[in-house]
């Protein structure tokens, strides 16, 4: 239907006959001249409609956004002054002979090339939404960037291996989506949070080099970098160790940086224990790109006049932590007030600070409600550890240690956004040695950090104490984004049974959940572990997109609906009576939200 695509007509083709199919994505008259920006996938041609043409021209005249059109003419220069040197094909122009209408396109809910359409509108007409440059050029990124990662995968000689989607419930610390079975009543299906139990038997099938590139399903509380439904990049290997694994990986990634955005990213990747990055950064996935970090000084406040700083410090679960920011002494009142209502959506209970007027007048050249509490010796100390200047402020956190964290580390955040100081480019970080376990004061019980197959770092008895123990895990973080995580798995039998137990879970449960995996154990496992990464937050990065959304074709909204087609949606009473289902609450008759 076509000699060429919009994007390539160039000036090698003047004098020559083109035909070109596309959409039209702009039309202007000029004095009886008739002009359209044809747009296909390759890009935008400038189609010319001259009166003299009459038949093309009054077609021309009927056609508006977005119908599609095929034309063919003779393509020539541009006159000169009418060049667009932002467009490759820019210099030339086809003055179209013939035209024909091959579709009609009604008016559109939204312009392609308005800013801000209501992100409803947009997944409601998706299709329409994809149209626009950005969503093109993220879409195919995803592509390019998913073809490059197999690549290094099939060189370094793993099986891409395709596992259950109807399948048992596989703990990732979500809720599951449920599937009922026809076949057995009452009995159900869970889609997979992840292929971790798959991948882990067919280690012990002897693949010893599996990925696969798979949708996992996790009904939980969803946000920017999160979706029910999303893509891993899954992979798991036998006979490694830790530094195998995250060696590989982190080549995997260079290359792939390399490869799609010509990027280089540090060789080798920098690591970071949790402890640190908690103790510096607040999390356990710190943006380095923000130049701030959390300063202890506990220590300092053990024994001053201010309780709200004393009772933590001495407490072995409390912590007190000190921010210094860049010239953050310009901040005013309301500023402050603002910032320490920010912190208490994390639970701080306030946010002290201390502005460093002159730093070399010592304690009088500094302005605080909380100055009168602090001896000589604490504010000479904690201007000398917080490398206080002139002009900066001292913020501190005081409370409960997890309390400070979340609090200092999204503060830590959002002075970096509001301030100006994120820098350019690409953080990229391991975090290795995490807990095995963490204690849930809610249920009051053990929780797996990662999940229950994670090994412990045992030393030399097998045993492990769930408050001490840590983990073989490692997570990959870029820019304050989780991108993937993994671990060496437990692969002794005995073992897996001992963190089931420390986890509440009692071998009649572990037998009903897990046995299949606890029997596959016993039978010549090897060593083995891997990773998953989250293969939209990459795209999300590599495209510069604030939501995982915006790489995803078709995502569902914050509410877990799709807008586009109206799921969920209510089934038909016939297709519940086959599936032995009686509704609890009689049909809310809602329809999927609203972005929401
Ligand atoms: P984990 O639960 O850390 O590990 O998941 C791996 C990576 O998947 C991405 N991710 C998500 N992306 C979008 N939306 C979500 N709801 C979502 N949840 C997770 C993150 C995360 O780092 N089986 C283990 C991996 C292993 O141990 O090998 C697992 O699933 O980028
Ligand atoms: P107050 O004694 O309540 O007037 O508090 C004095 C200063 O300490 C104020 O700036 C409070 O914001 C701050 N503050 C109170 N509680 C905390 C806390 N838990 N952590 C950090 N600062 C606090």
């Amino acid at each position: 239907m076509r000699t060429h695509y919009c994007g390539e007509v160039t000036e090698s083709l003047i004098d020559k006959s083109v035909t070109l199919c596309g959409w039209v994505n702009s039309r202007r008259d000029h004095g009886g001249v008739i002009f359209i920006d044809l747009r296909d996938r390759a890009g935008i041609a400038q189609i010319v409609f001259d009166p003299d043409k009459a038949e093309a021209f009054s077609v021309a005249e009927s056609v508006r956004s977005e119908y599609v059109l095929q034309v063919t003419g003779t393509l020539r220069k541009r006159p000169a002054g009418t060049e667009n040197t932002h467009l490759p094909t820019g210099m030339v122009e086809l003055m179209v002979d013939r035209i024909s209408v091959l579709n009609k396109a009604s008016a559109l809910p939204f312009q392609l090339d308005e800013a801000d359409v209501n992100e409803g509108l947009r997944l409601k007409y998706r299709y329409l939404d994809l149209r626009r440059d950005v969503m093109q050029r993220n879409l195919r990124l995803r592509h390019r960037v998913a073809k490059s990662l197999r690549r290094y995968l099939e060189d370094n000689h793993f099986v891409e291996i395709e596992t259950p989607v109807l399948t048992r419930s596989t703990p990732e610390g979500a809720r599951d989506y449920l599937v009922p079975s026809r076949t057995y009543p009452g009995q159900f299906f869970a889609l997979p949070q992840s292929p971790q139990l798959f991948k882990q038997l067919l280690m012990v099938a002897g693949f010893e080099r599996y990925f696969q590139i798979t949708r996992c399903f996790r009904d939980e509380d969803l946000r920017a970098d999160r979706q029910p439904e999303f893509t891993q990049l899954d992979i798991e290997m036998s006979f490694v160790d830790e530094e195998a694994v995250m060696g590989l990986m982190e080549r995997m990634i260079r290359s792939v940086f390399k490869e799609v955005l010509d990027v280089d990213l540090p060789d080798p990747l920098p690591r970071l224990t949790y402890d640190e990055a908690v103790s510096r950064y607040g999390v356990d996935r710190p943006d380095l790109r923000i130049p701030l970090e959390l300063i202890e000084v506990s220590d300092l406040m053990q024994n001053v006049e201010f309780k709200v700083f004393s009772q933590p410090a001495k407490s072995a679960s409390g912590r007190v932590a000190a921010l210094c920011v860049p010239q953050g002494g310009g901040l005013t009142r309301k500023q402050i007030d603002d910032y320490t209502a920010y912190v208490a959506k994390y639970g701080a209970k306030g946010l002290a600070y201390i502005k460093v007027n002159d730093a070399g007048q010592g304690r009088d050249g500094l302005q605080s409600p909380i100055l009168k509490f602090l001896p000589d010796d604490v504010v000479s100390e904690l201007l000398t550890r917080t490398h206080a200047k002139t002009g900066d402020l001292i913020f501190f956190g005081a409370d409960h240690a997890k309390i400070v964290n979340d609090a200092l580390g999204a503060l830590r955040i959002q002075l970096g956004r509001d301030l100006g100081l994120l820098e350019q480019g690409w953080k990229p970080v391991w975090v290795v040695d995490f807990p095995l376990f963490e204690y849930d004061d809610e249920s009051k019980r053990w929780k797996a950090l990662h999940h229950p197959f994670t090994s412990p770092k045992l030393g030399e008895s097998a045993d492990f104490d769930p408050a001490n123990a840590y983990s073989r895990a490692y997570d990959l973080v870029l820019n304050g984004s989780e991108i993937g995580g993994g671990s060496i798995r437990i692969h002794d039998p005995e073992v897996q049974q001992r963190v089931f137990a420390t986890l509440g879970i009692e071998d009649q449960e572990a037998q009903e959940k897990f046995g299949f995996l606890l029997e596959a154990l016993k039978y010549g496992a090897p060593p083995h572990g891997g990773i998953a990464f989250g293969l939209d937050r990459i795209v999300t990065l590599m495209a510069g997109m604030e939501s995982i959304r915006d790489v995803i074709a078709f995502p569902k909204t914050q509410k877990a609906s799709c807008l586009l087609t109206q799921a969920p949606s209510p089934i038909e009473d016939i297709q519940l009576r086959e599936l032995n289902i009686k509704l609890r609450r009689p049909l809310e008759k809602t329809k999927a939200d609203e972005a929401g």
